[in-house]
C-alpha cells in the first residue's frame, strides 16, 4: 500500500522514462502504470495465451492497481444512490459518506417514494420474478401497459421492453443488421451499439461531424440493402448533444434509417422530459428510438420504440428479447410511476437543471476543459491515464466519488474524469467538490 499521506502529484510520477517504458511494454512483474486494461482484455498478444495465463496476467494487473490505490471499480455501496452515498471503504472496512458525482440517476427517481411504493406493490401482486421470457409466459398486463406508455412517450406507434439497455442495443441491432446492410455510427456511441453492429459491415464517422456522415451516405449509396445511422441524443462520456435535426434531414435525404439512443437524455431534455427529440422539436420524427430505465427513470432495463411493424419484427426476431426473461414486474411498475412523475412533478427536472448550470459554471470558472458538455454529464479532460487514476484516488480520500474514463474507454489522449450531476445534490456539496477538484487538479498540473 502506498503511503496515503503522499500528495496527489506524487501518485503519478510520470517521467520521460516511464513514458518510454509504457510504450515499449516493460517486462517482469506487472506495473499497472505501464499497462492498460486493453492489453489484458482485447489486445492481440492475448490471443495465443491459455485461459490460466490470461487470468493470471489480469489478476496481477488488478493487484497492482489496488496496491497503488488506482483501482476505482466495484465500489461497494451500502444504501441508495443519493447525492450523499454510503460506501464500504476497502482499506478501513468502515462505512464512509461520499459526495456522489458518479450516478446516472439524474432525477433521483430510484429513491422517490412513489417509485418505491409502486415496485413493492407490483412485487406483491406479480411476485419477485417473471418465470420466463416474454415470448413464453413472462409477459404481463403491466409490461403491455408500460409498452403502450413508452410508445406514447416517444410519439411512436409501439414499443418493446428489454431487461437491460445494453441488451436492447445488442438485440435490436443484431436483429436488424445483416451482411448486406451497413451500420453508420458516430465514433462516440456506447459499447452496446458497437456490440450490436458486430455481425454486419459498419462505418464510423467522426463525432458529430455532419460532413463526414454525409460522405459515407453518399459513397455507400446503392451498395447495401439497408443503411442504418445510429447516434445518441446525449453522449455518455462527453455530455454533448447530437445535432439531431440535421441528422434526421441527412438520413431522410439519403434514404437511410435512423436509430437514436436517448439513454442520457430521457427525463433530462425536452419540455416534458421526453429527450432530445422533444428538445429539437422532432418528437415522433425518428425511425427508431432506444432508451434505458437505468438512468433518469431510476430503475434497470431498456426499451425500443418505432413503427408497429418494426416492433412486431423484433418480438419474433430479436434473440435478446425472445431468449431472455422479461423485465421484472417491480421494474415495470416503478418505470410507469417514473413516467407519471416526469409529467406531474416538473420541479424535479428544474432542480436538476439548476444544479447542472451551477456546477458547469463552477467548473468553467476554475478553468477546467469540459469540452462541449451541455447536459448533466461533465467530462473533465485530463488527457493522461495515470493522472486520471491519481485524481480519482485523491478525490475519494476527500469524500468525493467520480468516474475515471481511460483507455480503451476513450483514446488515451482523451482520458478524463466523468462527473454527473443529479437533482438531489446540495450547493454546498457541489462547492466542496469543486474546491477539492481544483486543489488536486492544480497539484497535478491539469489546470
Ligand atoms: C448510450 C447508452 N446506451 C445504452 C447503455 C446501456 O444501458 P444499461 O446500463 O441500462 O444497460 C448505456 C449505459 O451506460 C449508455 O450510456
Amino acid at each position: 500500500m502506498l503511503d496515503q499521506s503522499e500528495n496527489c502529484s506524487s501518485r503519478v510520477a510520470t517521467t520521460a522514462h516511464d513514458e518510454h517504458d509504457r510504450r515499449t511494454k516493460a517486462t517482469g512483474p506487472i506495473d499497472s502504470r505501464h499497462s492498460s486494461l486493453h492489453e489484458f482484455l482485447v489486445a492481440s498478444q492475448q490471443d495465443s495465451l491459455a485461459f490460466a495465463e490470461r487470468f493470471e496476467q489480469l489478476s496481477a494487473y488488478v493487484d497492482d492497481l489496488v496496491r497503488r490505490r488506482h483501482y476505482h471499480y466495484r465500489r461497494v455501496r451500502t444504501g441508495g444512490s443519493a447525492g450523499l452515498a454510503r460506501l464500504l471503504d476497502r482499506d478501513s472496512g468502515r462505512v464512509v459518506e461520499v459526495i456522489n458525482l458518479a450516478s446516472n440517476d439524474y432525477l433521483d427517481l430510484s429513491r422517490h417514494p412513489a417509485t418505491i411504493a409502486a415496485s413493492i406493490a407490483a412485487t406483491q401482486r406479480y411476485g419477485a420474478g417473471t418465470s420466463a421470457s416474454p415470448a413464453a409466459i413472462g409477459n404481463t398486463d403491466l409490461h403491455e401497459r408500460l409498452e403502450r406508455e413508452l410508445a406514447a412517450f416517444t410519439n411512436c406507434e409501439a414499443a418493446l421492453l428489454y431487461s437491460s439497455g445494453f441488451g436492447m442495443n445488442c438485440g435490436v441491432l443484431s436483429a436488424l443488421l445483416r451482411r448486406n446492410d451497413l451500420a453508420i455510427v458516430d465514433s462516440c456511441v456506447h459499447g452496446s451499439v458497437m456490440e450490436g453492429c458486430r455481425g454486419a459491415p459498419m462505418r464510423t464517422f467522426a463525432h458529430n461531424d455532419l460532413d463526414a456522415l454525409e460522405r459515407i451516405l453518399v459513397r455507400s449509396r446503392s451498395q447495401y440493402a439497408n443503411r442504418l445511422v445510429v447516434v445518441e441524443g446525449v453522449y455518455s462520456m462527453d455530455g454533448d448533444l447530437a445535432p439531431l435535426a440535421d441528422i434526421v434531414r441527412l438520413a431522410r435525404r439519403h434514404d437511410a434509417m435512423l436509430m437514436l439512443d436517448e439513454a442520457h437524455s430521457t427525463g433530462v431534455f425536452g419540455a416534458r422530459g421526453r429527450g432530445t427529440a422533444e428538445h429539437f422539436g422532432i418528437l415522433g420524427g425518428v425511425d427508431i428510438v432506444a432508451g434505458t430505465f437505468s438512468k433518469s427513470l431510476g430503475s434497470v432495463g431498456g426499451f425500443v420504440a418505432g413503427s408497429r411493424r418494426l416492433i412486431r419484427y423484433l418480438q419474433m426476431a430479436s434473440r435478446h428479447y425472445v431468449f431472455s426473461a422479461s423485465v421484472l414486474p417491480s421494474v415495470a411498475a416503478s418505470v410507469l410511476e417514473a413516467l407519471r412523475i416526469l409529467d406531474d412533478e416538473p420541479s424535479i427536472r428544474e432542480r436538476l437543471w439548476r444544479n447542472v448550470e451551477y456546477f458547469g459554471r463552477g467548473l468553467r470558472a476554475l478553468g477546467f476543459d469540459i469540452g462541449a458538455s451541455a447536459s448533466a454529464i461533465f467530462p473533465v479532460m485530463v488527457r493522461d491515464d495515470l493522472k486520471v487514476k491519481a485524481l480519482c484516488s485523491c478525490l475519494y480520500d476527500d469524500g468525493i466519488v467520480v468516474t475515471p474514463v481511460v483507455f480503451p474507454g476513450v483514446p488515451e489522449k482523451q482520458s478524463r474524469i466523468r462527473l454527473s450531476v443529479t437533482s438531489g445534490l446540495e450547493p454546498k456539496q457541489m462547492d466542496h467538490a469543486l474546491e477539492r477538484l481544483a486543489h488536486h487538479a492544480k497539484a497535478l498540473q491539469i489546470i
